[in-house]
């Protein structure tokens, strides 16, 4: 395994690669799960050479003490990438290589798709999550970079940032990987107690009967029958349930048929902010 930790010798490792064989980058914040290594595993398979920058990024973080308690876990994250592959790049950079002496974040206009949900209750996350993976794309230059769906906004405002930033690669979702207990995995699962964790799973049950009343039922009832489950369950305090196009991320109206829908939930355990969300249909 190779690590690299400055800009030059990132560069310099990715000269010695063969550019004809595929370049796949797998940006983290490390503290990684199985929900990490599904993403590595999947580049791998579409990629012969692998980055995975491991950077917890200042600028996202709208709150000061989820940055502080953010788990760094350098020796664990580089053990667990080993036991995948051995011919793997992690970049891990400090704060100062990436942002030298001002950690600046850069202002975009995502369209509105940073409005909602995630971006309601985050002030300047997603500008500060586009300005890290704008870097980190320029400085590696990927033919294909992957992310997770549990951050489906995410996922799309990256979508959308390389379009009105006209950079050349290929984003891929994948698939939200699941605790035994059907809790979405995360990094900040680690920091719940043990009967949190799988309480928590009620999260993820919750959503699964919803999918199924929306078949059936309005979107207000199914949000409203979601928040009074949440209103019953006294650990778990629901911050937002969303409802929305999976495309544009505008909050449903009335159900069309050739709309692709997905539930999207924000709640506290042990205050700590768990995301989650399902394809609707
Ligand atoms: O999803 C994450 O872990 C982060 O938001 C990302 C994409 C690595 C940017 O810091």
């Amino acid at each position: 395994m190779v690590l690299v930790r400055t800009k030059k010798e990132l560069a310099s490792h990715l000269s010695s690669l063969d550019k004809t064989k595929g370049l796949g980058l797998v940006p983290t914040m490390g503290a990684l799960h199985k929900g990490h290594l599904a993403l590595v595993k999947k580049a791998i398979s579409e990629n012969e050479n692998i980055i995975v920058s491991i950077f917890v990024n200042p600028t996202q973080f709208n709150n000061k003490e989820d940055l502080e308690k953010y788990p760094q876990t350098l020796e664990a994250d580089t053990a667990l990438l080993k036991g995948v592959s051995d011919a793997i790049c992690v970049f891990t950079p400090t704060v100062e290589e990436i942002y030298a002496d001002k950690v600046k974040t850069k202002l975009y206009d995502f369209e509105g798709l940073d409005k909602v949900m995630e971006g309601e209750f985050r002030d300047d996350h997603f500008n500060g999550v586009g300005t890290i993976v704008e870097t980190l794309l320029d400085l590696v230059n990927p033919d294909n970079a992957y992310f997770g769906e549990k951050d489906f906004q995410q996922l799309q405002i990256i979508k959308k940032l390389v379009a009105i930033e006209n950079i050349p690669v290929k984003i891929i979702g994948c698939p939200i990987v699941r605790e035994a207990s059907g809790l979405a995995m995360s990094s900040r699962n680690e920091r719940l107690s043990e009967n949190m964790r799988k309480e928590a799973a009620f999260i993820y049950k919750t959503l699964k009967t919803a999918k199924k009343k929306f078949g059936t039922e309005s979107a207000k009832k199914v949000m409203d029958w979601v928040e009074s489950q949440f209103h019953k369950h006294h650990d778990l305090d629901l911050e937002y349930i969303s409802i929305t196009d999976v495309d544009t991320l505008t909050p449903i109206q009335k159900k069309q048929k050739n709309i692709k829908y997905r539930a999207f939930v924000a709640a506290y355990a042990e205050n700590i902010r768990l995301i989650d969300n399902i394809a609707l249909n």
